[in-house]
């Protein structure tokens, strides 16, 4: 594929340990037809050789801003014309303050203050950094500015810790670059209103204990952030979860219980163009909740516990969507899935299912990857791999904008 060919794109890479991402990520973009000359900070150059970069771009690397062989004079006004896109990958948290600031205090920095193409970053960072207050203010300021954020996924981290701030994977950032290049990035939910349920809910048992499921919300979140990407205004109506997000016209409202989910969902639901449904909804909660801490009994007689049944949301509001209006459902099986999918796709009157088996490997809950099959009424199966869930997201956003 030379999805690229003729583009040039200026790569700068910042001091991070994910820099050895950018190797990859270089091999990509030339893979796609595009020249790539690469700009590095002095730190960036711990992480990942020079010589490294220059191989794989055939071009000079940029650090400095005279040449040090020859005192020639970099002019990063020069490649702020050149560049057609500049991605910054990784983006640390001190080069996406500068960017925020204005700090022009070396040659990456100095070639974003002249670029005048499309800007990317790949942020890189520990999670508390990345979840800072300030690094947050930085990024928004720089949404703002019309810089793309290619948010980072959730996963371990270098310092062993786990959570957001590993930079995306070097395929999802060169496609974001593609989408970028080929105006691709298409504001085709414009004007719409997108409703998404995200995450798991909550049955209390009683004040300390309940009933949930292992859902993180990840891929209702990259749903929604998709939808508001391509200019959607989305309401995200979301279960605990431990994730969050930055992009602009994304309202949450978090809810705990089914019941609670419900009654957000069906207030919404007559003002949206259309609704999917990613949570993960308990489909029974006790009968009762204990006011107190139940204690435990000492006659070895074991506990029942009584339940009754949730509202099916689904189901109740494809019996109230009208023209116009899509609905889009999950399913997540372990077997029969594709009976099972389709049993759901009718009695719950979607328009498209998405399907994920448990049985596919680093598909479904928790993982940063989903592999799913898309299921329309009139029979027609799309499947797709493992991608990201990012990349689903795409998949499923551009099914729904299909007529
Ligand atoms: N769903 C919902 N409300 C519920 C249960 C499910 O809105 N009380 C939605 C989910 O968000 C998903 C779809 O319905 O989009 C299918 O969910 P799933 O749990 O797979 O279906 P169930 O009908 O609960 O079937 P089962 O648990 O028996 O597989």
């Amino acid at each position: 594929m030379s999805r690229l060919e003729g583009k040039h794109i200026l790569l700068g890479i910042t001091g991070s340990i994910a820099a050895y991402k950018s190797a990859q990520i270089a091999r990509l973009l030339v893979k796609e037809g595009a020249e790539v000359k690469v700009v590095m900070t002095e730190l960036a150059k711990q992480f990942i050789t020079p010589l490294t970069m220059a191989t794989l771009t055939k071009n000079p690397i940029l650090i400095d801003f005279f040449d040090p062989t020859n005192s020639s004079w970099n002019s990063h006004v020069s490649l702020g014309i050149w560049a057609d896109a500049y991605l910054i990958a990784p983006a640390t948290a001190n080069t996406i303050g500068k960017m925020a600031n204005g700090i022009a205090d070396n040659l990456l920095m100095t070639s974003y203050l002249s670029a005048k193409c499309p800007v990317a970053i790949a942020p890189a960072m520990d999670l508390d950094m990345y979840k800072h207050r300030t690094t947050q203010s930085n990024l928004k300021q720089l949404k703002e500015d019309g810089v793309m954020i290619i948010e980072p996924g959730d996963g371990e981290l270098a310092s062993g810790l786990v959570g957001k701030g590993r930079m995306e994977e070097p395929e999802a950032i060169v496609e974001e670059m593609v989408r970028m290049l080929q105006g691709k990035q298409t504001r085709d939910l414009e004007n719409k209103k997108v409703m998404i349920t995200a995450g798991p809910t909550v049955e209390k048992i009683d004040p300390v204990r309940y009933i949930s499921n292992f859902s993180s919300g990840k891929m209702g979140y990259a749903i929604a952030e998709e939808c508001a990407r391509r200019g959607a205004t989305v309401e995200l109506i979301s279960g605990p979860v431990s994730i969050t997000t930055t992009e602009k016209n994304i309202r949450v409202t978090h809810v705990e219980s089914a019941d609670e989910m419900w009654a957000e969902a069906k207030a919404k639901f007559a003002d949206c163009d259309y609704a999917i449904l990613a949570a993960a909804v308990a489909d029974y909660k006790p009968k009762n909740t204990a006011k107190e801490k139940i204690k435990k009994q000492h006659d070895s007689q074991g506990m029942t516990l009584e339940l009754i049944e949730n509202h099916d949301i689904a189901a109740e509001l494809g019996k109230e969507k009208k023209n116009g209006q899509k609905l889009i459902g999950f399913a997540l099986e372990t077997e029969n899935e594709s009976i099972n999918a389709e049993k759901k796709l009718k009695a719950k009157n979607f328009d498209f299912i998405v399907l994920n088996s448990l049985k596919d490997k680093n598909a479904g809950f928790q993982h940063d990857t989903n592999k799913v099959t898309i299921i329309k009424q009139n029979g027609e199966k799309k499947e797709f791999g493992l991608k990201t869930k990012k990349e689903v997201a795409t998949d499923i956003v551009n099914e729904l904008t299909r007529n």
